[in-house]
């Protein structure tokens, strides 16, 4: 019988859940709005120190709408990182937008500033300056934020972040998702911390917040009847899912400590190991929640169907493991959209594998793991 099944990143409830979900189905506010809608998004605003958050039906629609408040629409260009999840880039593309796709850098995986800046210089000189930068961070880990928020600056383009997968990360001791002009979590179901789907957007903004909250409720009107100028979207958070998110976020910091601490357990593990290192934090200025654990397999050690070997040898033994993303502009989907870069995003793909990183990890699991890897290794590097 095969052992229990360690996944890539489980949701992990605490059991508080239930007493806010109880509350809610008490009140019978089992719709869009209600009092863990409200309690949830005061909660995001002290745990992020953000002016206003938006609880909303996921981070996909979340940077939707960041998108729609500033008004990017069919033609423009919106610069976005080409080493992330399809869902950063398709909400460019619904507003019938031009993602540019920009490569990574080698430290955090995150948009390269450099390109980023050469990229603007390039397209301002055709007439065609992009209309803003959509930063993610990757796996948790902080961009490269100093310089990111120079070039916003510098050429007067509004930057979003989508910290889908960041809640609870800092850079300079300052959240992620609170320096851009909007930013965006996903409280999806392998998430930090999860509402089974949700998402936020948060903001200093009072009117864009304003203009979130009209646009995730169909655009509609103050007025007695239904009334609308605009066309908006279903965008909502429920009351019931609210009522997860708060049960969750009362254990956010102890989620962030486990995951870090599993980095620690894979560093020290694969620091031993030759040719293969992990997704690093250029400085202390940059503290990521450490969503997920990366390895790169160094291709002087190792062939590029190595990576798949160990992901098939781990899922043997019914332990989950991911490829990094496969870049979005080797996408069918998206490859007819521009890309800048040198190719380090594919170099990451090619030698990079997700290892199991939730919050509930024991020390028995990290034992199986490298139980496997010792395997592995015999097989790959003869040791
Ligand atoms: C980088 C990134 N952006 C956006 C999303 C979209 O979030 P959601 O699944 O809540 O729509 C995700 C995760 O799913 C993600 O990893």
């Amino acid at each position: 019988m095969n052992p229990q099944r360690i996944s890539l990143s489980p949701p992990h409830l605490t059991g508080e859940e239930q007493a806010y979900i109880s509350q809610a189905f008490e009140s019978n506010w089992i719709t869009s709005m209600g009092a863990n809608v409200d309690g949830f998004e005061n909660e995001i605003i002290k745990s992020t120190e953000c002016g206003y958050a938006v609880a909303l039906n996921s981070g996909t629609s979340a940077i939707h709408i960041a998108l729609r408040i500033l008004g990017i629409s069919t033609g423009d260009f919106v610069l976005c990182p080409t080493l992330t999840f399809t869902a950063t880039a398709a909400p460019i593309v619904y507003q019938g937008a031009i993602p540019v796709f920009i490569d990574s850098e080698n430290e955090t995986f995150n948009m390269d500033p450099y390109i980023c800046e050469e990229t603007i210089k390039k397209m301002k000189a055709q007439n065609k300056k992009p209309k803003a930068m959509l930063v993610v961070h990757l796996y948790g880990m902080p961009a490269k934020m100093a310089e990111l928020l120079h070039i916003s600056e510098l050429y007067d383009i509004p930057l979003i972040e989508d910290a889908a997968e960041a809640l609870g990360a800092t850079y300079e001791g300052k959240a992620c998702g609170t320096f851009g002009e909007m930013g965006i979590y996903s409280f999806n179901g392998n998430k930090i911390i999860t509402t089974g789907g949700g998402g936020a957007l948060i903001t200093a903004n009072p009117i864009f917040v304003q203009r979130a909250r009209y646009l995730s409720n169909h655009a509609r009107e103050l007025l007695p009847h239904y009334h609308h100028q605009e066309v908006g979207y279903n965008y909502r958070l429920s009351n019931v899912s609210a009522g997860i998110g708060r049960g969750q976020l009362t254990v956010l910091q102890n989620r962030i400590e486990a995951r870090r601490r599993n980095f620690k357990i894979y560093k020290q593990f694969f620091d031993e190991m030759e040719g293969v290192h992990m997704q690093a934090a250029p400085n202390a200025k940059f503290k990521s929640n450490r969503w997920l654990s990366a390895i790169l397999l160094n291709p002087e050690y190792y062939k590029k169907t190595d990576k798949y070997l160990i992901m098939d040898t781990l899922e043997a033994r019914n332990i989950e493991t991911r490829p990094l993303w496969k870049p979005l502009h080797l996408q069918p989907a998206y490859k007819h959209y521009p890309y800048e870069g040198t190719q380090v995003a594919e170099k990451l793909f090619q030698q990079g594998v997700c290892m199991p990183s939730g919050s509930n990890m024991q020390i028995r699991d990290f034992e199986r793991i490298f139980e496997v890897f010792e395997t592995i290794k015999k097989v790959l590097l003869g040791v």
